[in-house]
Parts: C-alpha cells; sequence; structure tokens
C-alpha cells in the first residue's frame, strides 16, 4: 500500500505537472492533501481543480483559509482568480484527519493555524507536544507548511513534513511524502519524493502576470529557493 502526501503548490502549475507525471507512473493507492493549494503563484485556479481532481483527502493549510475567507485585502488577484465556487470549498476545508498505518496512528494537518510555524530546525522539546492531543496519543505526524520536506524520529514517534510542490524552500525542487506500507512484515517506509521542474518556465510565466502579490517575491523564490518576502522586491 503507497500512500502520497502532497501539499503547498501554491498556484505553481509547472511544478504541478511535473509532479503529476511521476505521480502517474508510481501509481499510489490514496493521495492526501495538506494544505496550501493557493496563494503567491500565478496559476491558483488549476492547482485548486488538481487537488480536488487527484487527492482523495484535503487538509486546509493558512492560505487555503486566508484566501477563502478574503481575509487579506491585498489578495483580491486571488479572489478574481479563483471565483466564489472555489473560494466557498477553500472555506470548508477540514483543519486535521488521521491515518492508522501498520498498527500505528498518525496525526495529519497542514501547521497553520492548527499550531505556530514549525520549521526543521526546531528542537524535539518543542515538537513532541504535537504527539498528544484531545483526540489522544499518536505514534507519528505529518504535516506540511514550511515548505522543506524531512524525516525526523523522535522518543514519541516519527515526524515527517511533505515539503512544498509548488514554493520549496533550500532544493527548488517540487517534492512530496510517500508512505508505504507492507503488510506480511508490518513494516513501513517513509521517502521524500524530489522531482526537478523547470523553474525557469514558472519564472517567465510570473513575470508574465504583473498583478501577481509579491510577484518579484516568488520569482525569486522559485529560481532559488531562498524566502523572499519582506526583501527589496524592486
Ligand atoms: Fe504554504
Amino acid at each position: 500500500m503507497r500512500i502520497l502526501f502532497l501539499a503547498d503548490l501554491h498556484g505553481n502549475m509547472t511544478a504541478t505537472l511535473a509532479m503529476d507525471r511521476v505521480i502517474r507512473s508510481l501509481a499510489p493507492d490514496d493521495i492526501w492533501f495538506l494544505g496550501d493549494c493557493v496563494g503567491k503563484g500565478p496559476r491558483n485556479d488549476e492547482t485548486c481543480d488538481y487537488v480536488r481532481s487527484v487527492c482523495r483527502h484535503w487538509i486546509g493549510g493558512n492560505w487555503d483559509y486566508g484566501i477563502g475567507f478574503r481575509e487579506f485585502p491585498a489578495d483580491a488577484f486571488f479572489w478574481d482568480q479563483l471565483g466564489e465556487e472555489r473560494l466557498a470549498w477553500l472555506r470548508g476545508l477540514p483543519q486535521e484527519d488521521e491515518i492508522r498505518a501498520e498498527g500505528l496512528r498518525i496525526r495529519l494537518f497542514h501547521g497553520r493555524p492548527v499550531t505556530p510555524l514549525l520549521t526543521v530546525e526546531m528542537n524535539a522539546s518543542q515538537l513532541i507536544p504535537l504527539f498528544s492531543t484531545d483526540r489522544g496519543v499518536f505514534d507519528g505526524v505529518i504535516f506540511a507548511d514550511s515548505h522543506r520536506p524531512f524525516v525526523r524520529t523522535l522518543s514519541c514517534g516519527y515526524l515527517a513534513n511533505t515539503g512544498s510542490v509548488g514554493n520549496s524552500m533550500g532544493v527548488p525542487r517540487a517534492h512530496a511524502l510517500i508512505l508505504e506500507t507492507f503488510p506480511l512484515s508490518r513494516a513501513l517506509s517513509l521517502q521524500v519524493l524530489s522531482v526537478p521542474y523547470d523553474n525557469e518556465a514558472e519564472a517567465a510565466l510570473a513575470r508574465a502576470t504583473p498583478d501577481l502579490p509579491h510577484g518579484d517575491a516568488y520569482i525569486r523564490e522559485v529560481l532559488t529557493g531562498i524566502y523572499s518576502r519582506g526583501l527589496s522586491e524592486s
């Protein structure tokens, strides 16, 4: 059984299509969306429609709710591109879910707004509380939001991040996470999937979208994997 988790597509359809070609070749049994299909990039209607058609389970992220609820006037470009039906879908996304895999109970959420931003550099004492909620104790946590994929082993279980399909930090490739289970041995495997895509083509698309909010930061991030919001965007 192969389960694929993807998140943070952020309107980058070039990266999404590169990831999609790999997904089709892997033919996973199940696909989860862990939040943030919209915001930042130029083709949000398409990345929103992609997760709705390809994924079988959905969890919302901070950008999905921020845009869905029209929270920030600066996001008007995204409201107009998405239209009311998609905005309503974004508003209705659940914030959390869980799966069981070979006896392990695994908590699933995006990150914000359920938690503060959680990063790969955080120490274990900041991360261990994620494994206990009012719904009980978990053996694993899979989340997204920080745009950097990783798999860590803490004293209470496994902690894994999907990375980002469309707005990767660190290494500017499209990322996702694969959980594979082997029922005969009750083993499981957690792997980071790293897919190259045409970053220059995506940057050119963003340049051709002059109304894209913070477009210069998005272009820099797609080309370099360096977070660029708040830097000079001249
Ligand atoms: Fe995100």
